[in-house]
């Protein structure tokens, strides 16, 4: 029987146990002060006892591609080697630390950030094909704004080469491994969708861009571990007739493995930005909070449309209530038909899922490894706790991810959860016992 604590090997690097940090937005942009945002917030998880921690989505280009305020870019060499500071600060307790990779296409703030567009009116989005009819009428009803540039074959092979690039930075800064964020309707999905994806080059099979990635990061960056999510477009609104279904998915995660990748995190996704990757309540308290009004009115372009959004985000709320562990069947049949690892998250809140999704008990197990993202919001030094046998305080209310539209950085927003944490820590419930490091 497989256990949280026992270690794991993804691509030849030997994790410490099987419990994960997955990517969330850190919001440490490029400043001064990004690579001390960054130790601050990923130095206490690696010291937890994280096996492994995921550092959320950075963008591989100088400009553009950003789907939120303040995301890092790891495109400039000299930025990234001063991310050996945050990588040492990870190992010296024996974390192992991957950098995910990413490009928005046309999930980008110049799609959907009003006050983002009027400072920048001339960027276009990178796309993949001409964008769906359904995003069009968006555009036309002035809800969005599109200005694509469809990328040529050439353009798609550079963008690949980018992200080699980019990973053999990485490797040079000291991280462990390389992490494709290819859902949430990032670039990657587009070239993985049917739904985006009309191409009539070598790339309308969209597993050819992740080969060329691939390939690329082997030329740049050698034989570093390299995991990639896996999309299954399942809860795609049902307008939508082309997307990816589960088989489909399943043989991505088949075809990715079999091209090298070295570890697979399959989720299921919709095929636009909704709440299906963040199952859970309505942030009520976020959106109603007085201070954050102006920079939802901001975002998304006066305060009727805030209000519309917060609208959707309710009905969204009903369709994809708190779910424990969403992904779990998905993982499995990704699992019986690869022999790399299987990485599960989404909705996991207790030890008990941990251990029983690793395989304890009668079933068959859905994952090698097991990760959480909002309940590092909440707790950064979880790893300790969970480890210990205890289970997470979030409870997927969601007040975190709304405020981040506003420049907001990501942290737990629920005033009975921070008082636990804080409870918590005075008891010294965070401090790793000497059992648990042997
Ligand atoms: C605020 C926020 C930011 C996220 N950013 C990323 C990201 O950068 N890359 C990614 O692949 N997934 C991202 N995710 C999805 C998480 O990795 C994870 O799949 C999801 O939150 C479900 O896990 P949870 O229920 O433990 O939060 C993000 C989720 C949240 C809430
Ligand atoms: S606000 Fe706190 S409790 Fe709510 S989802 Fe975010 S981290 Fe979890």
């Amino acid at each position: 029987m497989t256990k949280l604590a026992d270690p794991l090997d993804i691509g030849g690097c030997r994790l410490p146990n099987r419990l994960y940090r997955a990517p969330v937005l850190e919001c440490a942009g490029n400043g001064a002060d990004a690579v001390e945002a960054l130790i601050d917030e990923l130095e206490p998880t690696a010291e937890s006892g994280v096996g492994l921690v995921f550092q959320g989505a950075s963008i591989v280009t100088s400009d553009g591609g950003c789907a939120a305020p303040n995301m890092t870019r790891v495109h400039d060499p000299a930025f990234v080697a001063g991310l050996e500071r945050l990588t040492d600060a990870v190992h010296a307790h024996e974390g192992k630390i991957f950098l995910q990779l990413a490009h928005g296409g046309l999930r980008s703030m110049a799609t959907w950030h009003a006050e983002y567009r009027e400072r920048n009116p001339d960027e276009r989005q990178l796309a993949v094909s001409r964008p769906p009819w359904q995003l069009r009428a968006l555009d036309r009803a002035g809800l969005i704004s599109l200005h694509p540039r469809v990328l040529s074959t050439d353009e798609v092979y550079d963008l690949a080469e980018q992200f080699g690039r980019c990973a053999g930075y990485a490797v040079d800064a000291g991280y462990d491994g390389i992490h494709l964020s290819a859902a949430n309707m990032s670039l990657i999905q587009q070239f993985l969708s049917p739904f985006y994806n009309r191409r009539d080059d070598e790339f309308a099979d969209g597993v050819r861009f992740l080969e060329a990635i691939h390939d690329a990061v082997r030329e740049h960056a050698g034989d570093v571990p390299l995991v990639t999510k896996v999309p299954a477009e399942t809860v795609a609104p049902s307008f939508v007739r082309r997307h990816i279904s589960e088989a489909a998915a399943v043989d991505m995660a088949r075809r990715l493995a079999a091209i090298g990748y070295d570890a697979v995190v399959p989720v299921e996704v919709s095929t636009f930005w909704d709440m299906s990757i963040v199952r859970g309540a309505y942030p009520e308290r976020a959106w109603a909070a007085e201070a954050l009004r102006d920079g939802y009115a901001a975002a998304f372009g006066g305060r009727w449309r805030a209000r519309a959004v917060a609208l959707l985000n309710r009905l969204q709320a009903r369709r994809f209530d708190r779910e424990p562990g969403w992904n779990a069947d998905f993982c499995r049949r990704v699992r019986e038909r690869v022999s790399v690892p299987v990485l599960l998250e989404g909705g996991l809140r207790t030890r008990a899922d941990c251990d029983r999704y690793l395989g304890a008990g009668d079933g068959e197990p859905a994952a090698d490894m097991v990760g959480m993202a909002r309940p590092f919001y909440a707790e950064p030094r979880l790893g300790a706790r969970l480890l210990a046998g205890e289970d997470a305080l979030c409870d997927s209310c969601n007040n975190c991810t709304v405020p981040q539209v506003t420049g907001e950085p990501g942290r737990c927003r629920t005033p009975s959860v921070v008082r636990e944490r804080g409870r918590l820590e005075e008891n010294g419930a965070y401090e790793r016992t000497r059992s648990d490091r042997e």
